[in-house]
């Protein structure tokens, strides 16, 4: 019997990013794309790995509104429950921090959401990078002065850090204009820290990168998503958009885009049971 490479992941996580859900009275995101299926078939998709946390990373709502935001509770609560799975709201750009607060944090402010989750011994801790009326994200004196004083003590599992601006180059030139400021001074932060892992979002398409050696994944919409075919150009679609299935291992932190989608088999589905029985018979076993 050979033991394969890797146990099972200790920790689950779904990551979503930029549902931008609007006011169920005004649905149509740029009047084309309801994103309202995309966070349902997310879920619905999500629960078949029992994460043990949900974190949207940002640009949860498109308008701001508190009617938004309760429609977004409506959705991701009860799927959650069910799942047994933590949720974790990051704002973005295009979230209010004052309806978001009070919807989603139980207490209304105006002043950065920055947060701190633990699943277990793993921090999460969650980065408010934005600048309220502007599309691009900035790295504040106090952010940074927040995060050093939650990193000088490292967590038993080490820290992912959930942030809306991926701190990553921008592949669309326009992009250049929404981007996340002060990304230099945040790696001076980072470097040496338990962070292990940045979870992002904003840009609407998967990308990966590092910033100070850390590792960032960056979770594309599950709105609308950007046309690469259009080169350094620009075009949003409603299509292939996806969510990030996260896998916390002792030593690494994987992410796998998992798009959204119905599509004709091609190898035959096999279930957990059967590819159990499978890897027996060749002699193979995972462990965890
Ligand atoms: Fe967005
Ligand atoms: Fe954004």
């Amino acid at each position: 019997m050979r033991t394969a490479e890797y146990p099972r992941p200790s920790r689950v996580i779904a990551h979503f990013s930029d549902t931008h859900l609007r006011d169920p009275a005004d649905p149509l995101v740029r009047g084309v794309v309801d994103p309202r299926p995309h966070l349902v078939a997310a879920l619905d998709a999500a629960a078949a790995h029992a994460p043990e946390a949900i974190v949207l990373t940002g640009d949860l709502s498109d308008d701001g509104s508190f009617a938004s935001y309760l429609e977004l509770r409506r959705i991701v609560e009860p799927a959650a429950d069910r799942m047994g799975a933590q949720v974790i709201w990051v704002n973005g750009n295009h979230d209010d921090r004052e309806a978001f607060s009070e919807v989603l944090l139980g207490g209304s402010t105006r002043e950065p959401l920055h947060q701190a989750h633990h699943l277990g011994g793993l921090r999460v801790l969650c980065l408010d990078t934005t600048v309220p009326g502007e599309d691009a994200g900035e790295v504040t004196a106090e952010s940074l002065a927040w995060l050093a004083d939650q990193l000088a003590q490292p967590a038993p599992e080490g820290t992912i850090l959930a942030m809306h601006h991926a701190p990553l180059p921008v592949v669309q030139d326009l992009a250049a204009s929404w981007e996340l400021h002060g990304q230099t001074t945040l790696s001076a932060v980072l470097a040496g820290s338990d962070v292990r892992a940045i979870l992002a979002g904003h840009f609407h398409q998967s990308g990966f990168g590092t910033l100070a050696g850390v590792p960032v994944h960056a979770a594309t919409s599950l709105c609308y998503t950007q046309d690469l075919a259009t080169g350094r150009g620009l075009r949003g679609t409603d299509g292939a958009q996806a969510w990030h299935l996260v896998r916390v291992h002792a030593h690494t932190v994987t992410s796998t885009v998992a798009p959204l989608g119905h599509h004709p088999t091609v190898v035959a589905e096999r279930s957990a049971e059967e590819s159990a029985a499978e890897l027996t018979r060749r002699g193979i076993r995972i462990e965890g």
